[in-house]
C-alpha cells in the first residue's frame, strides 16, 4: 500500500474509528493502533528529546494484511502524539510488506533499517528456500517522519548460502569503532539463528558471524536485539518452534534472551540458557533502546504470531492488538529485571489504602512481610496464585479460551499489577518476573479480593488516569 492508496481510504479509517468509539475493551494508558491492526514495535529511539516509536500497522484490516510502520511520539511517556504511517510499502523490494526493523541514530541523522517482505506465489518456488525475499532496506531521515528515499543493502543473494529465505528484522549497534547489524534467521536446516553483518559506514555490510545454540533452540529466531546492561551482554530474541516443557514454553513462539558471551574480534561466542522475559500469554517481538538518560527501555508487542486470537472481541470493533507499557531493564548477573517507566507515575490519582476498589484502571501494589501462600482474584473474573513455589495467571474466565501461565518463584516479595480495560501487567518482586496478558471481564471494576497465609507490610492501589 503506497502513500496514495492510503490518502484514498481514510474515509474508511474515520467509519472504523467510529466503531473504535463504542468499545468497552479499548485500552487507556497504552497504545492501540488508531484503526486496524498492530504488531511489532520498530525504530524505537529518542531524538532531541521526543521518542518515536513505529510499529507494524494494518490501518484497514484488524486481522492482519499488507504492513505499514505507523508512527507515535512521547516527549514524557504519558501524553502521544499519532502521525501518518511514516514508511509506506511502494518500492519492487517492499511490495508485500514493509516488516520490522529499528533505528540508529548518528550524527543527527536517523538510520532505519528494516525487512522489505516480498512474496512469490509462483509455484515453482519452495516456501522455505526461495519463496519470498527479504531484503534489508536503509532509510536516511532527517527529522524522523520524512526522507528521500529507500535503499536496499542486502538481498537473499547476500545472506550466507546455508540460509533459507527467512532473514529479518535487523537491529543495528556500535561496538569498538565498528557498526554491527544483527538479523534473525532459520536456516535450511530449520535451525534458528543470528546473523551479524559489520559495516565501517553504516551503508556497507559485510558478513561477520552466524550465532546460535550448540543444541538446536527452534527453526526461527525472530527479532533480535543484542543488548548490554551493567556490563553483561544479552540477545534478546524470539524462537519459533520450541516445543512446550512443562509450565515453561507454554505460548505458541518465545520471547526471551540468552546472556550471551560474545568476542566480535576473535568471533567467540558462549551462550547461556534461554530465559523468559515475560510468562504471560501475550507478548513477543520486544525491542529495546537507550533514552537520553542513558535509561534502556523496552516496548513490546501484546500479541503473538498465529496464536489463535479469532475470538478476541475488539475485531468486531475494527481494532486488535497493543503495545506494552514502556518498562525499563536492569540486569542482576545474568537475570533481566523489568520496571514500568517511572513517568507513569504521573498516571495515578490519590494513594488509596481501603479494600474497596471498585475502579476500572489501576495499579495495585502489595508488599509482602511473609508469604507462605496467596490468593487473590480481581474483576471477579482473573484469578492470581501463589503456592509457596509456583505464581499462576488463570484467565479461564476472561481470555477467551485460554487458561493459565505459571512461573517457579522461590519467594512472593511484591507484586505490582496495572489492569487497563482488557490487559493486565504484573510485575512479581520487582520485576524479577512479569506476566503480560489480554484479558476481557464483563464487569471491569478491580474490585480486589485477597486470603492465603501471609502477612502484608503494605497494601495499596491507585486509579490511573486515561492518556
Ligand atoms: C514478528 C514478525 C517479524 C516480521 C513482522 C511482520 O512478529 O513476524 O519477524 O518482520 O512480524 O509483521
Amino acid at each position: 500500500m503506497n502513500k496514495t492508496e492510503y490518502l484514498n481510504r481514510l474515509d474508511e479509517q474515520k467509519k472504523i474509528q467510529e466503531l473504535m468509539k463504542g468499545d468497552k475493551y479499548t485500552l487507556n494508558f497504552h497504545l492501540i493502533p488508531p484503526s486496524g491492526w498492530l504488531n511489532d514495535p520498530n525504530g524505537l529511539c529518542q531524538f532531541n528529546g521526543v521518542n518515536h516509536i513505529y510499529y507494524q500497522y494494518t490501518p484497514f484490516d484488524a486481522t492482519w494484511g499488507m504492513k505499514l510502520w505507523g508512527h507515535y511520539t512521547t516527549e514524557d511517556w504519558i501524553t502521544y502524539k499519532e502521525y501518518e504511517p511514516f514508511i509506506f510499502s511502494d518500492i519492487e523490494d517492499d511490495r508485500d510488506g514493509v516488516y520490522s526493523g529499528s533505528a540508529f541514530i548518528k550524527n543527527n541523522e536517523f538510520y532505519f533499517y528494516y525487512t522489505g517482505n516480498v512474496k512469490h506465489t509462483d509455484k515453482k518456488y519452495d516456501y522455505i528456500s526461495a519463496g519470498r525475499e527479504q531484503n534489508t532496506i536503509l532509510i536516511k531521515s532527517k527529522d524522523g517522519f520524512t526522507y528521500k528515499e529507500k535503499k536496499t543493502l542486502l538481498k537473499n543473494i547476500d545472506y550466507p548460502k546455508n540460509m533459507s529465505c527467512h532473514v529479518r528484522d535487523p537491529q543495528i549497534f556500535e561496538k569498538n569503532d565498528n557498526y554491527y547489524m544483527v538479523l534473525g534467521a532459520r536456516d535450511l536446516d530449520d535451525i534458528g539463528c543470528i546473523l551479524i553483518y559489520q559495516s565501517k559506514d553504516l551503508e556497507n555490510w559485510d558478513y561477520h558471524m552466524t550465532l546460535t545454540t550448540p543444541e538446536k533452540f527452534g527453526y526461527m529466531w525472530e527479532c533480535p536485539n543484542i543488548i548490554e546492561i551493567s556490563g553483561q551482554t544479552f540477545l534478546i530474541c524470539c524462537p519459533q518452534g520450541v516445543e512446550q516443557q512443562g509450565i515453561d514454553y507454554a505460548n505458541i513462539y518465545q520471547c526471551g534472551y540468552f546472556p550471551l558471551e560474545l568476542d566480535f574480534e576473535k568471533k567467540e561466542y558462549k551462550f547461556g540458557d534461554f530465559i523468559e522475559l515475560d510468562r504471560g500469554f501475550d507478548i513477543y517481538a520486544p525491542q529495546t533502546f537507550l533514552d537520553g538518560n542513558n535509561r534502556r527501555i523496552l516496548i513490546g508487542w501484546m500479541g503473538i504470531p498465529d496464536a489463535d486470537y479469532t475470538n478476541q472481541p475488539t475485531i468486531d470493533k475494527g481494532w486488535q492488538h497493543a503495545l506494552t507499557l514502556p518498562r525499563e531493564l536492569k540486569a542482576n548477573g545474568k537475570k533481566i529485571y523489568q520496571l514500568p517507566l517511572e513517568e507513569y507515575k504521573k498516571l495515578r490519582g490519590e494513594v488509596q489504602k481501603t479494600l474497596d476498589c471498585s475502579a476500572e484502571n489501576v495499579e495495585l501494589n502489595f508488599e509482602f512481610t511473609t508469604c507462605k501462600n496467596f490468593n487473590l482474584t480481581l474483576r471477579d473474573s482473573i484469578s492470581l496464585t501463589y503456592d509457596g513455589s509456583v505464581f499462576t495467571l488463570d484467565l479461564e474466565k476472561c481470555g477467551f479460551g485460554r487458561k493459565t501461565r505459571s512461573v517457579k518463584l522461590k519467594n512472593l516479595i511484591d507484586i505490582q499489577i496495572f489492569l487497563d480495560n482488557s490487559s493486565i501487567e504484573i510485575f512479581l518482586n520487582s520485576g524479577e518476573e512479569v506476566f503480560t496478558s489480554r484479558c476481557y471481564s464483563k464487569n471491569l471494576e478491580a474490585n480486589p479480593k485477597f486470603s492465603g497465609e501471609y502477612t502484608l507490610n503494605d497494601f495499596k492501589w491507585y486509579e490511573l488516569k486515561k492518556f
